[in-house]
């Protein structure tokens, strides 16, 4: 098995979705998988154009050549997709979004109607069998993930693939005042990424394990204060140099 993981947190290395991505990746490796990881931070991606040439005039290639080039070849060889996903205003980052626009590129320009009973293009080339979702939010609510994961099924439908699993682990905020927190979710998802590769999807009590929020919703907001009294005092500095007064709760 090929698996490509998309990390499309802005914060690349730094973010909580990349401690997640890592677990999963050596889970998918222990289990005999091959992986590419690829941190949308370090690319220029530019949003889809709809110019729609890869339609009318060269199937399967778009048009403009920046970080894309990089991760269409991989996509065509990959036979397991992980979208890296952190919640984003209720959905995925917006550069994360622009690459599954620009697989637009992979779909001719008919219509056939799939086994949901709506329409979808045939594919131009390949994409990934499997798909996974892997998130992060900072609210505590599972509720928070709903939005993405509708967005997420419906583009496993798009590109023809299984949605294997979701994975969304909420407080993110707040983990990042206790990363011990997420101990056990990371060593939950590293056998889920074996579990993947070696019985093509994840055990269900695995993935509810990795589902089930590492911190309860009152120990999230304890954490969240000392993320607002830091940001009150970051405020207070950036106000003393512009010589205003800094906004929020005193
Ligand atoms: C632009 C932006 C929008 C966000 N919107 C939400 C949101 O709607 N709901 C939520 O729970 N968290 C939201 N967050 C918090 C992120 O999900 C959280 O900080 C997460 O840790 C980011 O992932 P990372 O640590 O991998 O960078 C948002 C963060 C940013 C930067």
């Amino acid at each position: 098995m090929q698996a490509l993981i998309i990390n499309g947190s802005a914060r690349g290395s730094r973010g909580v979705t990349q401690r997640l991505a890592q677990a999963l990746g050596q889970g998918l490796q222990d289990g005999g998988a091959t992986t590419e990881q690829v941190l949308l931070k370090d690319l220029e991606i530019a949003p889809c154009l709809a110019c729609l040439s890869c339609m009318h005039k060269h199937p399967g290639r778009c048009a403009q050549r920046d970080g894309m080039d990089e991760i269409y070849p991989r996509l065509q060889q990959a036979d397991l997709l992980v979208l890296g996903a952190p919640v984003y205003t209720d959905n995925m980052p917006a550069k994360l979004k622009a690459v599954i626009d620009r697989c637009i590129c992979a779909m001719l320009p008919f219509w056939e109607e799939g086994e949901a009973g709506r329409m979808r293009h045939p594919l131009a080339w390949p994409l990934p069998a499997q798909f996974v979702l892997l998130s992060v939010a900072g609210f505590p609510e599972p509720v928070t993930f709903e939005p993405l994961i509708a967005t997420f099924r419906a583009q496993a439908y798009n590109f023809r693939s299984t949605p294997l699993a979701e994975f969304c682990i909420p407080g993110a905020i707040a983990l990042q005042f206790e990363p011990a927190a997420l101990e056990g979710h990371l060593a939950w998802l590293r056998q889920a990424g074996r579990e993947i590769a070696q019985e093509g999807r994840p055990n269900p009590v695995t993935a509810a394990r990795i589902n089930r929020p590492p911190l309860s919703k009152d120990r999230c907001r304890e954490l969240n204060l000392r993320y607002e009294d830091w940001c009150r005092k970051q405020q207070a500095k950036a106000g003393s140099k512009q010589g205003r007064a800094g906004f929020g709760r005193e």
